[in-house]
């Protein structure tokens, strides 16, 4: 039996997708979720993807504040690692309920690693996030960009980075790995895992998707007048399955045995894309006309983001195999299959 990983908000987005990699490479994984921005048949069709190797996947409905829960299912497995996906990530909903966020995100991530402490499992991989990059003076973003966070969202994961740089510089035997995603679109290529965010979508391929299966009239091109090839702002989508392959790089790492201290790797393609170069990939991939509205820029929206890849392709052995095409492809596929995400009839 391979080693067992417990997975933080593993029936989300990425950590669906994630959970499928970990067993698909041999671990067995452990799931702690609260489903509040997810639901466990992702955890569930996830197994179902990985035919045999479903059954080494395990779910907990639980908050990571509810200490005693995490104390309690740790004292019952023997856990090798964590990936700590489990958090609030809405970037307008932060500005609007900080103290949600700062609870959360912060006491949930200091009450895991408190746990973790506390059974002596000290290797972590953590979801950070291009946004610690704020607007960027200078692109491509490297590991020694300045950081700067432009909302409680992103000071949440600034704080987090910081966390875990004091508890490594505490103790050397914790090995961190600070994971810095760009901006992660696209579907598992069976359609059966993709993005299902509550609610009206913040982010562009979501809003898209909705577009495309009519669920949406339009889609609101924000900033129109950015210093850009097209005018409107640049980022760099990075596959879901991309991403989930190089948290398992990460992982490999931090189980190596060498002493890590705390290191930060981007996660990116390390190339630039338009809101319109994605629309018009998109309207490729679905054979849809995604109707537009044209309008003034999002606050706090950046220019052009997008990372400088070498650090993880030097030291993880990583790298992005699928480019836009493939991005929208899948997300596509995934928006037909469930046009209502998890919550779609069975069409099986
Ligand atoms: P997601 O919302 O789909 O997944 C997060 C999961 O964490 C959800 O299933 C949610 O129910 C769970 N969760 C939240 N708070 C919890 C708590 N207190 N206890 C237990 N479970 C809890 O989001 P995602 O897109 O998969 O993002 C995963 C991580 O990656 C997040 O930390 C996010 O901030 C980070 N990230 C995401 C993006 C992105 O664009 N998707 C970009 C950069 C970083
Ligand atoms: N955009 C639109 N219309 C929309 C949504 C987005 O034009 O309806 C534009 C934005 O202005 C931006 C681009 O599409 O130029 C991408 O926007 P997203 O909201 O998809 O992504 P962001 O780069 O703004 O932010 C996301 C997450 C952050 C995270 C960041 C990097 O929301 O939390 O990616 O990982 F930090």
């Amino acid at each position: 039996m391979g080693k067992t990983v417990l997975v933080t908000g593993g029936a989300g987005y990425i950590g669906s997708h994630t959970v499928l990699e970990l067993v698909k490479a041999g671990f067995k994984a452990v799931v702690v979720d609260n489903l509040d921005n997810s639901s466990e048949v992702a955890v569930k069709r996830a197994a179902e993807l990985a035919g045999d190797s479903g059954k080494n996947i395990d779910f907990h409905k639980i908050d990571l504040r509810d200490k005693e829960a995490l104390d309690k299912l740790f004292a019952s497995t023997a856990i090798e690692a964590v990936i700590h996906f489990a958090g609030l990530k809405a970037v307008g909903e932060s500005v609007k309920k900080p103290l949600l966020y700062y609870d959360n995100n912060i006491i949930g991530t200091v009450n895991l690693l408190d746990v973790m402490r506390a059974h002596g499992c000290k290797k972590l991989v953590f979801s950070s996030s291009a946004t610690v990059y704020g607007w960027p003076k200078e692109v491509p973003c490297t590991e020694e960009s300045p950081l700067f966070a432009m909302n409680p969202y992103g000071r949440t994961k600034l704080f987090i980075e910081e966390i875990c740089r004091d508890l490594c510089l505490s103790d050397p035997e914790w090995s961190i790995i600070l994971l810095r995603y760009f901006n992660p679109v696209g579907a598992h290529p069976s359609g059966l895992i993709g993005e299902d965010p509550r609610g009206i979508p913040n982010n562009l391929m979501p809003f898209l998707q909705q577009v495309a299966v009519e669920r949406m009239p339009a889609l609101t091109v924000f900033g129109t007048d950015y210093s850009t090839k097209d005018g409107t702002g640049i980022r760099d989508y990075i596959h879901v399955v991309d991403l989930s392959v190089g948290h398992i790089s990460a992982l490999q790492k931090l189980l190596d045995g060498s002493e890590l201290g705390c290191e930060v790797y981007n996660l990116g393609t390390g190339k630039g894309t338009s809101v319109l170069e994605m629309v018009a990939a998109f309207e490729k991939a679905s054979g849809k006309k995604i109707h537009l509205v044209l309008a003034g820029r999002r606050p706090g929206d950046a220019e052009t983001v997008y990372a400088s890849i070498a650090k993880a392709e030097k030291e993880l052995n990583w790298r992005a195999q699928f480019g836009i095409e493939e991005m929208c492809r899948d997300s596509w596929n995934w928006a037909c299959k469930n046009p209502w995400g998890y919550e779609s009839p069975d069409q099986s």
